[in-house]
């Protein structure tokens, strides 16, 4: 499926895992089959494409159009050198999610040794620190193209991203339990608990109340909602889960008419209607909602959840992004939407489950 079903043409790596989970509600079949496009054009060393295209597909800075090859790129980067694309991993958590609604085990082997070397591929390549924890080379590759995180420069080491390799390992724990691959199980586990103690150990900003980006391990000074997602492990300790909840609901900072910015109100990078710089997305709020969730927080989800489910049904359309204080979405957001839709079919169900009791 693509992004938009206007002027916006490709299958998205992470944006097809969204779509999935949308999809699982309804056609089970058709949200495994956004899975299996991005798989089967899984590379020989285990890295995902950024983008399957029908001419074929989008995995390094040398498909992009000339104009924007040289994007991005690290500092004495030689723009001729390929640089990967990929996207944020999130694939053993959609899979998981399809099977919680439709049981289907096959589904769950055929995936189980791709997803593996996709994980392999990160944990191979993006620790160039070698401390443990996991960046991104390009901003492309963490699906946050604009974002101020990313305004000086390359790599940016991440906490989502380390959040969201905790959630693929322990996914993949119990993907592997499932499948009876019993020998797998503490591996996955000891993965995940051993990336959570490193990001808790070195990337927690107690006066901030967030985990912060880094680059070459100095701290980027830009507050936003990806320092929350480590909520997404259910593995931090309760002081900060306690901490991080206050600094999501702030109304100075992340808790405006229409929560939660993609940048920090009180962040001089703030700005409302530019994509990754301010405004709010769906999906991003559904990962929180599930964060909260995981993290022992169900009251602070469904307020979540309601603020989500509002904003979509506020507005004519099911757009790429929203200004967190109107509501409205900014000009340039793409219409028709697939993942915000995604999200908001997702979050309606649980909503519809909850109030039913
Ligand atoms: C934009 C977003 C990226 C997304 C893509 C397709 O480039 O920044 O995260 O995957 O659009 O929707």
């Amino acid at each position: 499926m693509a992004p938009s079903k206007i002027g916006y043409v490709g299958i998205w790596n992470w944006d097809s895992c969204f779509h999935a989970l949308g999809l699982r509600h309804g056609d089970p079949e058709a949200a495994k089959d956004q899975l299996r496009i991005i798989l089967t054009h899984q590379l020989p060393d285990g890295m995902l494409p950024d983008v399957v295209h029908d001419a074929g597909v989008l995995a390094s800075t040398l498909d992009l159009p000339l104009s924007e090859q040289g994007y991005g790129l690290p500092p004495g980067w030689d723009p001729g050198v390929p640089m990967p694309l990929t996207k944020p991993p999130l694939i053993a958590w959609a899979a998981r999610a399809i099977w919680e609604k439709d049981g289907d085990a096959d589904f769950l082997e055929e995936v189980y040794e791709p997803v593996s070397l996709a994980l392999g591929w990160w944990f191979r390549t993006a620790d160039p620190e070698g401390n443990g924890l996991f960046g991104y080379d390009h901003p492309y590759s963490s699906g946050l193209d604009d974002s101020p995180l990313w305004d000086g420069g390359s790599p940016v080491e991440a906490p989502e991203l380390n959040a969201y390799l905790v959630l693929q390992c322990d996914n993949m724990a119990a993907i592997a339990a499932t499948i009876g691959r019993h020998l797998d199980v503490p591996r996955w586990r000891q993965r995940a608990a051993a990336i959570t103690s490193q990001l808790v150990a070195h990337r927690w900003d107690d006066r901030a109340g967030l985990f912060v980006s880094s680059r070459h391990g100095e701290p980027i000074p830009v507050a936003t909602p990806f320092g929350m997602m480590p909520l997404l492990t259910g593995r931090l300790g309760k002081r900060i889960v306690r901490r991080l909840v206050e600094t999501m609901s702030d109304p100075g900072r992340f808790w405006p008419r229409h929560p939660v910015p993609t940048v920090a109100l009180d962040d001089p990078a703030f700005e409302p209607g530019r994509m990754w710089r301010g405004p709010v997305w769906l999906n991003v709020n559904r990962l929180l909602v599930e964060g909260l969730a995981r993290s022992g927080r169900p009251a602070e989800a469904a307020a979540l959840r309601r603020h989500t489910l509002e904003l979509a049904i506020s507005q004519p359309d099911f757009r790429e992004y929203y200004d967190p204080l109107t509501g409205a979405s900014p000009q340039r957001a793409a219409p028709m939407f697939s993942w915000a839709a995604a999200a908001f079919l997702d979050l309606a169900v649980a909503e519809t489950h909850a109030s039913e009791g």
